[in-house]
């Protein structure tokens, strides 16, 4: 089977996280690649992780186009000003909405975003790097020409996907407090903090 499991596969490996959290908290996005080929598998994989998203009614709205041959990075690698990644990286995951398997634009839309993420951390996981590109979407219509997709299908991001060139990438958050507008706690359920 094409499929394999990063977990049975990979275990030993020094890239490999160890949980979900260090899956997160290690990834950072990557934009310099060794011309390493990425395998078929690999990508494989990582939709299978995109798809295992969760999606309003299970709708599974998302469809993928895997790109690695050369012609077709490089005409892709036209339509976006982040061209050096395009070109750089071995192969790119386009992620589209199938807009006949919708049912709600706002719910589609976060499924698209959950169905990415599972894409970036499956690829942390597999020792690969990725940077979703955004950018590339103010051209989405000459990337459906150049992929020969009609409107049907709505382009919500490219990853660009290879073996990381470093893992130097700094990142950094805003501390919590920014984020948490409020708490509302009930007072006697938490003992431990007493
Ligand atoms: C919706 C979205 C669009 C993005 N578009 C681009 C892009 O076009 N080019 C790029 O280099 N990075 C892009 N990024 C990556 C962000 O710049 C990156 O996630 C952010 O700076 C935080 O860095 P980190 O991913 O290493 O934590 C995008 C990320 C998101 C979520």
């Amino acid at each position: 089977m094409w499929v394999k499991s990063a977990i049975v596969n990979r275990v030993g490996c020094f890239f490999m996280p160890q949980s979900v959290l260090e899956a997160i908290y290690a990834r950072r996005s990557i934009r310099e690649f060794t011309d390493q080929e990425v395998a078929l598998s690999d990508l494989h994989e990582i939709v299978l992780a995109g798809i295992w998203a969760p999606s309003g009614l299970n709708n599974q709205p998302w469809r993928f186009v895997l790109v690695t041959d050369e012609e077709t990075r490089k005409k892709l690698s036209e339509t976006t000003h982040y061209s050096h990644i395009v070109l750089a990286a071995r192969a790119l995951i386009a992620v589209y909405l199938d807009t006949e398997a919708m049912y709600d634009k706002v719910k589609d839309h976060q499924a698209a975003g959950a169905c990415i993420e599972n894409m970036l951390l499956a690829t942390e996981a597999l020792g690969l790097g990725a940077v979703w590109l955004g950018q590339i979407l103010k051209n989405k219509d000459k990337v459906n020409k150049i992929l020969d997709l009609s409107s049907q299908y709505d382009l919500m991001a490219v990853l660009a996907i290879g073996h990381p060139l470093h893992r130097k990438q700094k990142s950094s958050r805003k501390g919590l407090d920014v984020f948490i507008l409020k708490t509302f706690q009930q007072e006697d359920t938490d003992v431990f903090q007493k």
